[in-house]
């Protein structure tokens, strides 16, 4: 009989909500303070990387600028944290990408488990504001793992926390970091966006209004049948 999936796993930015954007414009906003110019297609970089790594790669991108100390590189990651966290005061549950509420209820539904796999540390005041906190089994953000994406720590704590074998777990994800970390973790991995970006993803849409839970099942089965 085909197996069925015990576990999904959600990415939060760019896959629930489109928090990229607010991100995007908070690290401009901060780049720019120090001289660096940073482009949409730049930023596609920093997707599901952790906030001192994307600061970090921002500083390389500006390397004539002077080095940084460790306690001056916290202070940037803050102030671009507070631009951010003015940014997503805003948000409410008309935030939630097409077609995400439906699939949550239906992954309720069908008895499989639910959890978030963040490298946010605004994940669960996020969930908070989109109203969807009470769909998820287990959170996890960036305060709770050492390795962020796209190593497959983020992944296999939400695995390892609800007690299930990371062969029967599904990783959603928008970035190229995210279904890395996904696939390093030997779990099947759906990736939402533009091949050029997630060719690696075992399964892959065009945009979150394409999700269908049947659908998603039926690749897994398929998937896990070859495992
Ligand atoms: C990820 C985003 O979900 O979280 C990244 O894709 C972001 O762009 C990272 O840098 C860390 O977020 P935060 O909220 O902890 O600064
Ligand atoms: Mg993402």
């Amino acid at each position: 009989m085909a197996k069925s999936p015990e576990l999904v796993i959600y990415d939060l930015d760019g896959v629930i909500t489109d928090t990229a954007e607010f991100h995007y414009l908070a690290w401009k906003n901060l780049a720019e303070q120090l001289g660096i110019l940073i482009d949409r297609n730049f930023n596609e970089q920093l997707k599901g990387i952790s906030r001192m790594d994307s600061l970090d790669r921002i500083l390389e991108l500006g390397s004539s600028a002077k080095p940084f100390s460790y306690e001056e590189k916290v202070e940037l990651a803050t102030r671009k944290n507070s631009y951010y966290l003015e940014l997503i005061e805003a948000i409410t549950p008309d935030h939630i990408l097409p077609g995400i509420k439906n699939l949550l209820q239906e992954n309720r539904e069908a008895n499989i488990k639910i959890a978030l796999g963040s490298a946010s540390k605004n994940a669960p005041l996020i969930l908070e504001k989109l109203g969807l906190s009470h769909y998820f089994d287990y959170v996890v953000d960036a305060d709770k793992v050492k390795k962020g994406k796209p190593d497959p720590e983020t992944f296999t704590a939400a695995a390892d926390a609800l007690g299930v074998s990371y062969s029967n777990c599904i990783g959603i994800e928008d970035a190229a970091a995210g279904v890395e970390a996904v696939n390093q973790a030997n779990m099947f991995s759906v990736g939402v966006g533009d091949r050029a970006h997630l060719a690696h993803a075992h399964y892959l849409v065009n945009e979150t209004s394409e999700l269908d839970f049947q659908k998603i099942t039926q690749q897994f089965q398929k998937w896990r049948q070859t495992y």
